[in-house]
């Protein structure tokens, strides 16, 4: 049995893009391994956020943790500022990280390119990032790919740690699903889906409805060639759609190609669109039951009581390493 970690930051309704990088995966994992699920709120005030928009996608993120197939009877679910631990051990790798490798990370340059009042905390995140990983000696992170270089800045930072204190923490592993690690925006196929993104039609998002859904998809970028084929470097639009019918499907991209063979993108579409709502309909069904139980309050209030159990063992050791303690041992 392997400690599995994931996060996911509470900053706008999740799109199939969360879905199906991470989430989706997470559901597999848990049914063999010890896994911890985090709703990482702490990073999300990174950026500026109105506080009632905050709490809101914060309970909504957990109520959709539980929609998609999480259980909180195999699983720890859990909100990361209800365990204090994070920001303590985020605060202990900040001081043995280096400004210019958190420079160079590229959501920082992304994050900040060109913008004024950049929080301290954008650039300090991956610490923080690192501390929620290290804290449960996590073996496994599943992680859509735009955390890959985040993740080979926490393996560094344990390594770094554990080299010049005391052999504490796990080095943990990423793992990038082979299909869906980058499901592309539905307007511009060159960029990433989004759920920060200030334009709604280029992502589906877990909760739009099945108008929503259809018209989104029909209104997907794609090419003059009308050939359902995947060739991410010159129809990436489609090669986009494919990945995410196949995701959905649960069939392979071959097959569905095969099934659309001398018909065009309107069948292919509407098709897509069809199996796309099947697969999100029960999930929102559960999802709106959810949102305002006080079983979802219960869930998160046992999570915190688990992960804090845990967090607090790894934190005192890593405390005594550094020589963060009082007593005289
Ligand atoms: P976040 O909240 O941006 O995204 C949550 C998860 O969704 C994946 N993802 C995608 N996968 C495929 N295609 C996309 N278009 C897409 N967009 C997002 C992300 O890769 C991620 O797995 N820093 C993290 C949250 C975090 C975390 C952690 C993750 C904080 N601490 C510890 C793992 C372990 C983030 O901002 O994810």
């Amino acid at each position: 049995m392997k400690t599995i970690f994931s996060g996911i930051q509470p900053s706008g309704t999740l799109t199939i893009g969360n879905y199906l990088g991470a989430m989706k995966h997470f559901v597999d994992l848990q049914e063999n391994n010890d896994c911890f699920f985090c709703i990482v709120n702490q990073h999300a005030i990174t950026v500026p956020q109105d506080k009632q928009e905050l709490k809101k996608h914060t309970r909504s993120l957990a109520a959709l943790y539980l929609a998609v197939g999480i259980d909180p009877d195999k699983s720890t679910l859990f909100i990361q500022s209800e365990v204090p631990a994070h920001a303590q051990l985020g605060w202990m790798l900040q001081c043995v990280s280096y400004i210019g490798e958190l420079e160079r990370m590229t959501q920082f340059k992304d994050k900040s390119h060109g913008k004024e009042g950049v929080s301290a905390g954008l650039l300090t995140y991956p610490p923080l990032m690192a501390a929620d990983i290290l804290l449960y000696n996590t073996d496994i992170v599943p992680v859509g790919e735009d955390q890959k270089q985040h993740l080979e800045l926490s393996r560094n930072l344990a390594e770094r740690f554990n080299n010049k204190f005391n052999d504490i923490f796990t080095i943990p592993e990423v793992s990038i699903p082979k299909v869906g690690a980058r499901i592309m925006s539905l307007t511009e196929p060159s960029k990433k889906m989004s759920k920060s993104s200030d334009n709604p039609k280029s992502f589906i998002s877990m909760l739009d409805d099945e108008k929503q859904i259809t018209k989104k998809i029909k209104s997907a970028v794609t090419d003059s060639d009308n050939t359902v084929r995947f060739d991410k470097e010159n129809k990436p639009g489609v090669s986009n759609l494919l990945s995410i019918y196949s995701l959905f499907a649960d069939k392979p991209v071959d097959e569905i190609e095969a099934m659309y063979a001398g018909k065009g993108y309107g069948d292919f579409k509407q098709d897509l669109a069809d199996v796309v709502v099947g697969v999100l309909k029960p999930i929102q069904e559960r999802y709106y039951e959810l949102i305002n139980s006080d079983e979802l309050d219960q869930i998160l209030d046992q999570g915190a009581e688990k992960a804090n159990h845990r967090a607090r063992k790894t934190l005192i050791k890593a405390e005594r390493a550094m020589g963060l303690e009082r007593k005289r041992r």
